[in-house]
């Protein structure tokens, strides 16, 4: 099949690929980063996703050109005391649900509107993830950065723009957007709300995961991520600029846009990714391989196979294993898992878990599907079928995850979860083999 980018994206073939992109013609200096006078009277600046000297294929590094230096900006003063979501939540074994956060009554932004659910690693340590679910009502007047991580986002509910340093991206549900770690963006709302969660990615950055025995091609392609081409702001006027520095926010005030790069090339970039597009592979003879093979993106750890975190998710997909219980198994993981619902129903849970909920499995909890689930799939027929008006997730991560004070105590969370489980009865007959 044959695809056009859309005008205002190019295609994200690779990563750590370099990419080019100019608004004005000859705006790139040509065979040097940083020369003398650069076209067009702009300022040569470097923002660097990873040390300098990571091995090559690991090294992302972005020149932009733009109109302004990010160097001239007045002192950053606090707006809020508070740090938002770090490591040191509630300790609990237990399994956590929630129901869907509300979208706010009150005037709220995109930077306002995140609710912490849960973090496992403190923003200044090199790993570890922090977890929101973000719900706004009006667009962000101003811009932002995260000095604390690289951000997934994953919409749920409404259309979001994009305005980053790099150019403009649409991401919408059913799609996701990785920003890196201190991109300056601002988020406008194209339907009025919006909703969806947010991975704050502390350690390395994401990368598609190794295919192993899969081969060349399969699960998330190359071809299909698309960062945005060049597009800059010139404008005048006073535009707070916000950072997110160990959890807290601090903001100054500019007399322009931030977002005034007119040229750029580099590997640190911005990219989204259409869910949809997920070559999505399961068995064709019996048992359910590992759910490795749904990882849409992984951000690794110095272990070899070991994920800081990995971005999955379960799509729509046909059914066609003999003689099995095709439902997830029953199971006891090592990793902690995030769960969310962008579209339709889980095929583990009848009920509980709807758009824009979650719920939290922590290292060796007990999990699978429900009773309901089980005795239906017990009992059924296993004729091929196909699982469709799907798209669940996991944000996936080796250190224990702690659910936020906000979490434990919002009234969204379910204080029956435990009881899907309760009426799993004992089919246990020791004379039928
Ligand atoms: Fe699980």
């Amino acid at each position: 099949m044959n695809r056009d980018p859309s005008p205002d994206l190019h295609y994200l073939s690779g990563f750590g690929n370099e990419f080019t992109s100019e608004a004005l013609p000859g705006a790139l200096p040509v065979g040097q980063n940083s020369p003398q006078k650069t076209p067009y009277g702009l300022y040569a600046e470097l923002l660097s996703g990873t040390a300098f000297t990571m091995a090559r294929h690991e090294l992302r590094r972005t020149w932009m050109y733009r109109i302004r230096p990010s160097a001239a900006h007045p002192r950053f003063e606090r707006l809020t005391r508070q740090p938002l979501n770090e490591a040191g939540g509630t300790i609990t074994p237990n399994r956590l649900r929630w129901n869907p956060q509300p979208i706010p009554q009150a005037p709220t932004d995109f930077i306002e509107g995140w609710l912490p659910m849960a973090a496992n690693g403190p923003a200044n340590t090199p790993g570890g993830v922090s977890i929101y679910i973000y719900s706004a009502n009006r667009s962000m007047e101003r811009v932002f950065f995260n000095a604390d991580g690289e951000l997934l986002l994953v919409p749920e509910q409404g259309r979001l723009r994009l305005a980053t340093e790099l150019g403009v991206m649409q991401v919408g549900p059913l799609e996701i957007a990785v920003i890196p770690r201190g991109m300056k963006f601002r988020v406008e709302l194209l339907d009025g709300h919006a909703r969806g969660y947010l991975a704050e990615n502390h350690g390395a950055p994401l990368r598609l995961p190794d295919l192993g025995p899969i081969g060349s091609n399969g699960l998330a392609n190359p071809r299909d991520f698309e960062t945005p081409v060049a597009a800059y702001e010139h404008t005048t006027g006073p535009v707070q600029l916000v950072q997110k520095f160990l959890g807290e926010h601090w903001a100054c005030e500019l007399q322009h846009s931030p977002l005034d790069v007119v040229a750029w090339h580099g590997s640190n970039v911005p990219y989204k990714y259409d869910l949809r597009r997920f070559n999505t592979l399961g068995t064709v003879s019996f048992d359910h391989p590992d759910p490795s093979i749904f990882t849409v993106l992984t951000s690794p750890t110095s272990v070899h196979g070991l994920a800081n975190m990995d971005f999955v998710i379960f799509p729509p997909r046909w059914m066609v294993a003999e003689n099995t219980f095709r439902p997830p198994w029953f199971h006891r993981n090592l990793m902690n898992e995030f769960m969310g619902l962008i579209d339709g129903a889980y095929d583990a849970k009848a009920e509980g878990f709807v758009p824009g909920g979650a719920s939290l499995h922590s290292v060796m909890s007990a999990h699978g599907p429900d009773a309901e689930t089980c005795d239906r799939a017990i009992a059924a027929e296993l004729a091929p079928h196909k699982i469709e008006n799907t798209m669940a997730f996991m944000f996936e991560t080796s250190q224990v995850l702690r659910p936020s004070q906000y979490a434990m105590s919002c009234p969204q969370l379910q204080a029956d979860y435990d009881s899907c489980w309760a009426t799993l009865p004992s089919t246990f007959n020791p004379n039928r083999r």
